[in-house]
């Protein structure tokens, strides 16, 4: 108690010196730094560059909300893959001042045109061309009236300030990093479909871009611009409204005046559960993520997995069976809660957890043809990326935006100057049918007008004794659930700090395909007993970065951007003067 009071006072102290001094980035002007500690507040982005933007903001007074947002638009700018003012994402917003979290959703929405069998082609089959790498895979894009929700509500600084970094990148250009130029070459069959994307991308006659040359994107620039000016009607109206409808008309698109003037973003409480003593607070449907990291959580508990240790054969058997169940669920009870009743609470309801811990048996691996969806009791009345950001008011934001696939549908309005998503992917095209990341859904998640697919995305904060220590996130289409849930896993039993709990490799099981992926990283003994037990084991690709960060005891912030990607950085604040460095 005497710890924690003395604890509390250090921190209340350096918080009240701080608005006294000007507060400076730790890492600004220089290469991505991925891991960093900071006093006052910290961003956390899959692009270095974003981090900077969003740190610059916190250092002008800016609260988590407007980095949130500068990051946000920033992104849009220098990580063309996935951040966007073309898709949609999910702001999770701890409010210090109230002490609760609030959930905003801007995900992209279902055109009215749209309908349940729109990808099947006349044998009845599932068009992937259609349905990632068309106009009609692109839903009503939710990302500039999300973040003009979030900065209308919780906001500090005038919106316009927000975008001119943004701007500035897009009009002056930034430097092609090594990633950057080598994602741009091997996908160019996907950037070149339009010839607004040829443009962009590639130099006149079709040439590379070379690490260091700078990008510039001048259509772009002038879309940002108007946002700045006109707010969402900059978007959703006049003449960007006009060139999204008429990218449209040049084959296959859905998307009409009428949709994006009516499209709303919907503000609602954080979905919450507890794990181990800590809570544990994330993003509700049309979120998958936040329910079956909750449900995962409220399963393992029921485990001592410090006792079985980090990595062993025995922890990622109890992991991987349990993600089984989870997935199995989501595949039936999960889609727009708009459209369909979720179960929520019995989904993540502590008993409904130790129903399954007790199928779940040490060393017993059950195949997934005999993992079934659970039966509620009775009804209740590739690509994407994740920012994390701390500010010096004690606020929290844990974002995650999505193009959905990288780069989207591949298709960039003419004129406007930005890539259009592929969301409509993640709908269930046809009852069973894999997606693209091989995820299988039925009814619950089916095309409808202006409903929202199931995502994936799952922006998530711990909480202890009422206040964040820990802000979480991932991109990988279905693997985040499971790479956010470690994440957590690693905090909090292995009590690991940001470093190591984002960088211990990962597992993943997603019911079907019945395989249990690996991370590069384990040992070989365990990958035999694992093998030896009855998986199918996969070793190979990393598909998550999770972009975290850390509060710790005494109020150091430490920030660590996944390696698993490049070009992701992290920023903190400390104060001029500071003799620590930091
Ligand atoms: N498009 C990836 C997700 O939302 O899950």
């Amino acid at each position: 108690m005497f710890r924690t009071l003395l604890q509390f006072i250090v921190f209340i102290g350096f918080f009240s010196s701080a608005y006294a001094q000007e507060l400076s980035p730790t890492a600004t002007g220089q290469e991505a730094v991925y891991a960093t500690a900071g006093r006052y507040g910290m961003v956390v982005a899959q692009h270095h560059i974003g981090a900077e933007v969003g740190a610059e903001i916190l250092a002008r007074g800016g609260n988590a909300v407007d980095a949130a947002v500068a990051t946000g638009f920033a992104l849009a700018v220098v990580l063309p893959r996935s951040g966007n003012i073309g898709g949609g994402g999910f702001m999770l917003v701890y409010l210090a001042g109230e002490q609760k979290t609030i959930a905003i959703d801007y995900r992209e929405t279902a055109p009215a045109a749209a309908s349940g069998n729109m990808f099947l082609d006349r044998q009845g089959n599932v068009d992937q061309q259609l349905s990632t790498k068309s106009r009609a895979s692109a839903g009503v894009p939710g990302t500039v009236a999300g973040l003009y929700y979030a900065h209308r509500k919780y906001g500090l600084l005038p919106w316009a300030d927000l975008l001119a970094p943004a701007i500035r990148l897009a009009e002056e250009g930034f430097p092609v990093s090594d990633y950057l130029a080598q994602l741009l070459r091997s996908r160019k069959d996907r950037l070149g479909v339009t010839r607004a994307g040829l443009e962009i991308f590639y130099k006149p006659g079709g040439g590379f871009y070379a690490p260091g040359e700078m990008l510039r994107q001048q259509d772009l620039a002038k879309t940002l611009k108007r946002i700045a000016e006109n707010g969402p009607d900059g978007f959703y109206r006049g003449p960007v409204a006009d060139l999204i409808v008429a990218e449209m008309a040049r084959g296959h698109g859905l998307i009409s005046h009428a949709d994006l003037e009516n499209y709303t973003v919907t503000e609602a409480p954080a979905v919450t559960g507890s794990y181990r003593g800590f809570e544990v607070v994330s993003m509700p449907p049309p979120s998958s993520g936040g329910v079956h990291i909750i449900q995962m959580l409220n399963v393992l508990e029921n485990f001592d997995l410090r006792q079985t240790g980090p990595g062993s054969a025995a922890t990622i058997q109890v992991m991987a069976e349990t993600m089984k169940y989870a997935y199995a669920d989501r595949s039936q009870h999960m889609g727009d809660p708009a459209f369909h009743e979720v179960p929520l609470a019995w989904l993540t309801d502590k008993e409904y957890a130790r129903q399954i811990a007790g199928k779940i048996k040490r060393g017993g691996v059950v195949p997934s043809s005999q993992i079934k969806p659970g039966t509620p009791p009775a009804p209740e009345s590739p690509e994407t990326n994740h920012y994390s950001i701390v500010d010096k008011y004690g606020n929290a934001v844990s974002t995650s935006t999505t193009l959905n696939l990288t780069f989207g549908s591949g298709i960039v309005v003419a004129g406007a100057g930005f890539l259009l998503n592929n969301e409509m992917d993640d709908f269930s095209a046809k009852p069973g049918v894999p997606n693209a990341y091989g995820l299988t859904g039925g009814a619950a998640n089916a095309i409808e007008p202006g409903k929202r697919p199931l995502s994936s995305m799952s922006p998530a904060i711990v909480l202890k004794d009422g206040k964040p220590v820990f802000i979480t996130g991932s991109p990988g289409g279905g693997r985040i659930l499971t790479a956010v849930l470690q994440s957590i896993v690693n905090f909090i039993d292995f009590e690991n700090s940001v470093g190591p709990a984002v960088q211990s490799p990962r597992i993943h099981h997603q019911w079907l395909p019945d395989v249990l992926f690996l991370e590069p990283g384990f040992s070989p003994e365990t990958i035999i007993k694992l093998r030896q037990a009855g998986y199918t084991v996969k070793v190979g690709q990393v598909f998550t970065a999770v972009e975290a960060i850390e509060i710790a005891p005494g109020g150091w912030i430490y920030g660590y951007a996944d390696p698993r990607r490049a070009d992701g950085g992290a920023v903190g604040l400390c104060v001029e003067d500071m003799a620590v460095a930091c």
